[in-house]
Parts: C-alpha cells; structure tokens; sequence
C-alpha cells in the first residue's frame, strides 16, 4: 500500500519487532501450534514424518517443539538462506513435491497461499494430516482438497476426514484455520504479553510524532524494543551485566585488541 501511494496514515511495523517475531511468533506459535494438533487429533509425534512449509519465524518454533517431541522434520522452503539455515539446523530439507510423498503431518507457516496444493494432495500416504499455522485458511488449497474428494466427514472436532477419489484419506485440521487459534487457546499470555506492550508503546509514539510521521511503514523504534525486553526481563526475575566506561571505550575503539 505504501508503493502504491494508498496508505491512509503512517503504519508501524509490529510483527517486525525483535520483541514480536523472536518470541511470539517462534515460541508463541511454536507452542500453540503443537497444542492444536494435538488436542485435535491426539497423535504421538515421535517418529512422524513431520513436514513444515517455511522455514520463518513460525516455521522454526514449530520445527524446534515438533523436533523436540520426537518427530522426524522435515522443512520446505522457497528462499535459499532460510532453507540453509534449517539444513544447518539438523532438518532435512526438500520441496514440498518430495515431502509430499513421506510426510505424516503437514504444517503451512508461510504467510502464502495454495502452498500445500492439488498435486501434493495426489501424492500424500492414507492417513495424512494437514493443518495451517500461517496467515489465513488459504494457505492449504481446499476447494482443490474438495475437488479430489469423493466424500468427507467430521472425524472429530476439528478434523475433517477427505476420502479421495484414489482411496486415500486426508485429515485437514480446524478448516485450514490457524489451528493454534482454532484447536487451542492461541499463545500464552506470558509471550503476549511483549506483543501488546510493543502495540501499546508505538500508538503512544504515534500520536506523540502526529503530524511529523509521514503515510509510510516504519520499523519499531528500537528503544521501544529495548524498553519491552527490559521489562519482560524485569518480571523474569532476570538481572543483564552492565557495561564498564573502560568496555565502552574498547567496543568503540579501534586501537586495542586488533
Ligand atoms: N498462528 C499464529 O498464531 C501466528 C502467529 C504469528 C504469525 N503468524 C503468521 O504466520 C506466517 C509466517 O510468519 P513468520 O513470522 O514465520 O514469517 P516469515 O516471513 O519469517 O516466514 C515465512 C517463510 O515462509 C517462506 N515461504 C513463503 N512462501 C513459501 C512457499 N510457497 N513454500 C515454502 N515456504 C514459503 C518464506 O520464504 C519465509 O521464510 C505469517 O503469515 C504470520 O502472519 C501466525
């Protein structure tokens, strides 16, 4: 919007927070996300074949917790420094047309559309799950889940049974909703707590720069960050070191040490 010149007011970019996307959306999500499948389909994850598409904030909090209950993951990706970075992470890395075929449990956390599609359905094993922890319920492509279906019924609250045309049954969690929200009760209070503080002190900085902002997205303000982080820390109980005048010299410094 703001490219095209249709931005109504100036706009802060929350998600874009340290204090947002390192804590909410990876241990938030990561959590959450485990819980819905969870609660909706009581499945044992260790040893499943278990696939996540995005490899972003989302991605590696759901990839760590799912890892950490035993299951095998496996990451999609599209950008080449994030499917590094999860092949360095200890994940096996591989498109989604591939993972199609082994995964047990798939997870969209892309913020895309269509990611898990027609031809992915068409290769998946009998009994696969399917669930999406990312933006909205089109990251799974279910008017094409439909297509290829000869039947479908409630399996249990939250799971939807797919009989395909070729015999194979599809379970697609909470309508392709974020399941995290739809299956469970979404992130603690204790990671959104940054969250809405980040919120709550850029309105404050908004309306204390009114008139001086102009209609463009900003980042946070990084002593905003600090600020949240220091008080999430303060009710943690958590003290940091402080920096010695003799370190700050050093740090700024470039005749010692080099
Ligand atoms: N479930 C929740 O409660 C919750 C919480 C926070 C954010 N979100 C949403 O989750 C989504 C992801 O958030 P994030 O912070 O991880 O974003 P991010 O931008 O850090 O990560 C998204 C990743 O998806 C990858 N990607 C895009 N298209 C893809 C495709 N077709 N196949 C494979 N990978 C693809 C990108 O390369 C990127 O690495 C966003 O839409 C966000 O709004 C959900």
């Amino acid at each position: 919007m703001a490219k095209n010149r249709v931005l109504p007011y100036p706009i802060i970019a929350v998600n874009d927070a340290d204090t947002k996307h390192l804590f909410d959306n990876r241990y938030g999500t990561g959590q959450s996300t485990l819980d819905g499948i969870l609660r909706a389909t009581n499945i044992l994850l260790a040893g499943m074949n278990f696939v996540v598409a995005g490899y972003g904030w989302c991605g590696r909090g759901i990839a760590m917790r799912a890892s950490g209950a035993g299951a095998k993951v496996i990451v999609s990706e599209v950008d080449p420094l994030r499917a590094l970075e999860a092949v360095m992470d200890g994940y096996q890395v591989m498109s989604l047309k591939d993972a199609a075929r082994i995964g047990d449990v798939f997870v969209t956390a892309t913020g895309n559309k269509s990611v898990i599609a027609r031809d992915h359905f068409l290769k998946m094993k009998d009994g696969a799950i399917v669930a999406n922890s990312g933006h909205f319920n089109v990251e799974i492509d279910i008017p094409s889940l439909e297509e290829l279906s000869q039947s479908k019924k409630k399996a249990r609250d939250f799971v939807e049974e797919f009989t395909l045309e070729n015999g194979r049954k599809i379970y697609l969690l909470a309508e392709g909703r974020l399941v995290n929200l739809s299956a469970a009760e979404g992130h603690p209070a204790m990671v959104m707590d940054m969250s809405f503080a980040n919120q709550a002190l850029c309105v404050a900085h908004l309306v204390k720069k009114k008139g001086i902002l102009k209609k463009k997205v900003y980042p946070v303000p990084n002593n905003i960050d600090k600020q949240v982080a220091r008080m999430k820390l303060k009710t943690l109980g958590v003290r940091l070191n402080r920096l010695t005048a003799e370190q700050k010299i050093y740090q700024a410094g470039w005749k010692e040490g080099t």
